[in-house]
């Protein structure tokens, strides 16, 4: 062999995989095709899938117990060096999986070399990927549940604020801040669900797959699974190196959540502005502006909404990277990693941003309330007042329109009107008109399951609490 070498170089028969090679790889191309700039968060995962492989071969006989315990000795001297900054990655050596099991050796010997009996880096990578999705979706779990347990304590302290509800971004009709908070909750409700259903098959184990076809050792995968905490292994080889749609589930799940987030985050944008005015948002969670000194934006709603962008991106990315794949394994996969990663980082951020800044907003509710007087937001409620006259509801429609109208025209609000002036639309109206033009009026007959009333509200924050198990 004439191999050159340079530095930060092996030669091609120091590669694991170097055997029928005649020539080094193209430093380029090495660099072009390592994935171990990324791919080393993998490291904890791996190690410990290698330590239950290595269990697994040893329970069928193709490992000695002696074997087994050096290398989940050596493994476990790797992770501690990882852990210590001890550890060097090379590019040369590719990716996580050689370099650990390189340093393996290095550290025992030969029998570091037996570790890798029965298995390839393709059932490898998938397992390690979805060990570390599945921690990860453990984490996000519990700082979405933060962030819903933070929503329902300020929905349940608002249930009795007024605001006005929208459609169209105009004022419709009066609704209580605590409700329109609890349908923020609800969204969050089905992302958490989402995610523990893709939690589900996440949680399947790839290993013993090998390349593509399966291994001719008696591999146990059963065993490898339960060591892993898998809920059972995968059904078919080809499959398990191939397909990444658990990563592509959880980077839906993903995009939904990040539009979640930037719808709220637009309210809040427009709630803090002065002229909505709803609400405050502590300085904490807001910057200035080098030139206008009366600033203070709300920059963490704006970022949240600004990264949604990058979701929806990586999950395009998954989407387009697995369409075109024949089976098995393809060197495609590799690019699966740093969107998924981001997605995972991204999310974890907003939701630890909006954990914590939940339970520090602080409702102007006179502003509200003054806003939900404005626009004509009993009109409904007058209307339903003639219906229950006796007026069919299309007249009373009519009516309402004519006396919206002489308010318009006035700059009066319907509950600012005399009786007189109400009556000249209609006379069946009476007396008691008043008490359902208010806006408390309005907001607390709305008082069925899914309603507006302040007791409709706590009602749904108690079985929402329930549900999150918090009482
Ligand atoms: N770094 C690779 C990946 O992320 C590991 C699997 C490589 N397998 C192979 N046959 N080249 O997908």
């Amino acid at each position: 062999m004439t191999d050159q070498k340079k530095p930060d170089q092996t030669t091609a028969s120091e590669k694991p995989w170097g055997g029928r090679f005649s020539e080094p790889t193209d430093a380029f191309v090495e660099k072009f095709t390592a994935s171990v700039g990324f791919d080393q968060r993998l490291y904890h995962h791996d190690i410990e899938g290698s330590i239950a492989h290595a269990t697994m071969l040893a329970e069928v006989g193709v490992l000695t117990a002696q074997e087994r315990d050096r290398i989940v000795a050596g493994l476990r001297e790797v992770k501690a060096d990882i852990e210590a900054g001890r550890f060097e990655w090379s590019v040369s050596l590719e990716d996580v999986h050689m370099n650990v099991e390189a340093r393996l050796t290095d550290r025992i010997g030969v029998t570091g070399k037996k570790l890798h009996t029965g298995r390839s880096r393709n059932d490898q990578v998938a397992t390690d990927i979805r060990l570390y999705l599945r921690d990860e979706i453990d984490v996000i779990a519990e700082e979405l549940k933060r962030l819903q347990s933070g929503l329902l304590d300020l929905a349940e302290r608002e249930a009795d604020t007024i605001m006005p509800g929208f459609t169209h971004l105009q004022t419709a009709q009066p609704v209580t801040f605590g409700h329109h908070l609890m349908a923020w909750y609800e969204m969050l409700a089905r992302d958490a669900e989402r995610l523990q259903d893709c939690r589900k098959r996440v949680n399947v184990m790839p290993l013993g797959a090998a390349a593509l076809a399966g291994t001719t050792y008696p591999i146990d995968r059963t065993l490898t699974a339960r060591l892993l905490g898998f809920d059972r292994p995968t059904e078919n080889s080809l499959d398990s190196v191939s397909d990444r749609d658990f990563a592509i589930e959880f980077c839906s799940f993903a995009a939904l959540l990040m539009t979640h987030l930037s719808r709220f985050s637009e309210e809040l944008v427009l709630w803090t502005s002065a002229q909505f005015d709803f609400i405050d948002l502590p300085d904490r969670f807001c910057t200035g502006s080098s030139i206008m000194p009366q600033k203070k934006n709300p920059d963490v709603p704006e970022l949240v909404r600004g990264k949604t962008g990058r979701v929806n991106g990586h999950l395009i990315s998954l989407l387009t990277l697995m369409k075109s794949q024949p089976l098995a394994y393809n060197k495609d996969n590799q690019e699966d990693k740093e969107p998924l990663f981001d997605t995972v980082d991204t999310v974890k951020g907003c939701l630890k941003a909006y954990a914590d800044m939940i339970p520090a907003i602080r409702a102007k509710a006179d502003n509200m309330r003054a806003a939900a007087k404005r626009g004509f937001s009993t009109a409904t409620d007058l209307a339903d007042y003639l219906v229950k006259k006796g007026v069919p509801f299309r007249d009373a429609h009519e009516i309402v329109g004519k006396s919206v109208a002489f308010g318009v025209a006035e700059g009066r609000d319907l509950s600012e009107m005399t009786l007189d002036e109400l009556r000249q639309f209609s006379d069946v109206i009476g007396e008691d008109v008043f008490d359902v033009l208010t806006l408390e009026g309005s907001v607390q007959a709305r008082d069925h399951l899914g309603g507006t009333a302040p007791n409709q509200v706590r009602a749904a924050v108690a079985r929402a609490r329930k549900r999150l198990r918090l009482v």
